[in-house]
């Protein structure tokens, strides 16, 4: 089964149908020009001076290309590609075993390179930078170190979580790319691309409406157009269009800005239940039936992200356009009203945009 629709993470049944669905090369990789420019840049260098290509980390949310754009480096520079991640690498010895096996040129994918253990970090380093390793054999008075060559090679990051990452491992990449949200004009075309991949019929004005509904990532968006297409098979529909795609996607409970059920209910109870809030993320909680970190680590971040919801020292609030979302009429002494029109808070209470 796949995850939830909204969800940005995926789930292993799904990694199988994503990868029918991967660009495979920069140049059908949509969007994030800046990261792409400057990406191909690094490898045409790197083959100009023959040389593998400098260690690369990836950075942003998921379901932005992080994994994609790993497998594009290593297409794009004929090199075969390892893939490993940081919570499989316990022990230093693990990433040894990995590093020792390396062939020349190979690219290294580490995903989720933040929950690598400290003591295979440190190896990583040395790795990196010299290419070599030392090797630990032994224990306590007796223990030993064997230095152990490397062949070149070009180490790929992946993280949800830069902030996590110790100043000395972001230090030793020649390049960091850092994954922006997509647009819903690059959307459409994520989707235009996967719609023909799939043989799905489908005009302009229907891949709009998907698009504006994904949140701004490929992932999101190559599942709704999944579902939609199950729709339009059961109902033998030929080519989809923006009425058609809504309605499926109605049906699936995604609204036409990407809000799931839990978020329109966490932002329906804020209106209503307590006239826009300032409230408690605990009662809010209640209100809608939820555990406090379903709400805050599902619902939230992307309510904030929207300006829909904002978060005081107080509490929650219901911003204007969460309001007009609902198409509910907003009280002028609302909370989330514009700090000129209701200077009871004014001055005392600033949102805090960052999450
Ligand atoms: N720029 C893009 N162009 C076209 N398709 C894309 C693009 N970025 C991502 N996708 C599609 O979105 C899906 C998810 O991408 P990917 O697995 O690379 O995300 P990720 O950043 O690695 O996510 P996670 O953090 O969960 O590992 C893939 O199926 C891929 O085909
Ligand atoms: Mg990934």
């Amino acid at each position: 089964m796949e995850g939830p629709l909204t969800a940005a993470t995926s789930e292993p049944d799904e990694r199988v149908l994503e990868a029918a669905l991967r660009p495979k090369n920069l140049h059908d990789f949509v969007g994030q020009h800046r990261v792409r420019e400057q990406l191909s840049l690094v490898l045409e260098a790197s083959k100009i001076r023959e040389r593998t290509a400098d260690h690369v980390l990836l950075s942003g949310p998921p379901g932005l290309g992080k994994t994609t754009l790993a497998m594009i480096i290593a297409a794009e520079m004929n090199a075969p590609l390892r893939i490993s991640s940081g919570p499989a690498i316990q022990h230093a010895g693990d990433l040894a075993a990995i590093l020792s096996s390396l062939s020349e040129g190979e690219v290294l994918f580490l995903d989720e390179i933040h929950r690598m253990s400290r003591p295979a970090e440190e190896m990583l380093y040395m790795a990196m930078e010299d290419f070599r390793v030392d090797i630990v054999v032994g224990k306590g008075a007796g223990a030993t170190a064997i230095p152990l060559e490397l062949p070149p090679f070009t180490l790929v990051g992946a993280t949800t979580r830069a902030g996590l990452l110790p100043g000395p491992l972001r230090d030793r990449f020649g390049f960091t790319g850092h994954l922006e949200f997509y647009s819903v004009e690059e959307l459409e075309l994520v989707l235009r691309r996967s719609a023909m991949l799939m043989d799905l019929r489908i005009n302009s004005a229907g891949f709009t409406e998907i698009a504006s509904r994904s949140r701004g990532t490929p992932r999101i968006a190559n599942r709704l157009l999944r579902r939609v297409r199950d729709w339009s098979l059961v109902h033998n529909v030929e080519q989809i269009d923006a009425r058609l795609a809504s309605a499926a996607l109605d049906m699936y409970e995604v609204d036409s800005r990407g809000l799931d059920r839990l978020d329109r209910q966490v932002l329906q109870a804020l209106c209503t239940k307590f006239g826009g809030g300032p409230v408690g993320l605990s009662t809010l909680a209640i209100a809608v039936g939820e555990e406090t970190e379903t709400v805050e680590t599902v619902a939230e971040p992307y309510l904030v992200r929207e300006g829909l919801l904002g978060r005081t020292p107080r509490g929650r609030i219901a911003l204007p356009e969460a309001w007009s979302h609902l198409g509910l009429d907003m009280p002028r002494n609302a909370p989330g009203s514009a700090p000129t029109t209701n200077p009871s808070i004014a001055g005392q209470e600033r949102l805090e945009l960052e999450e």
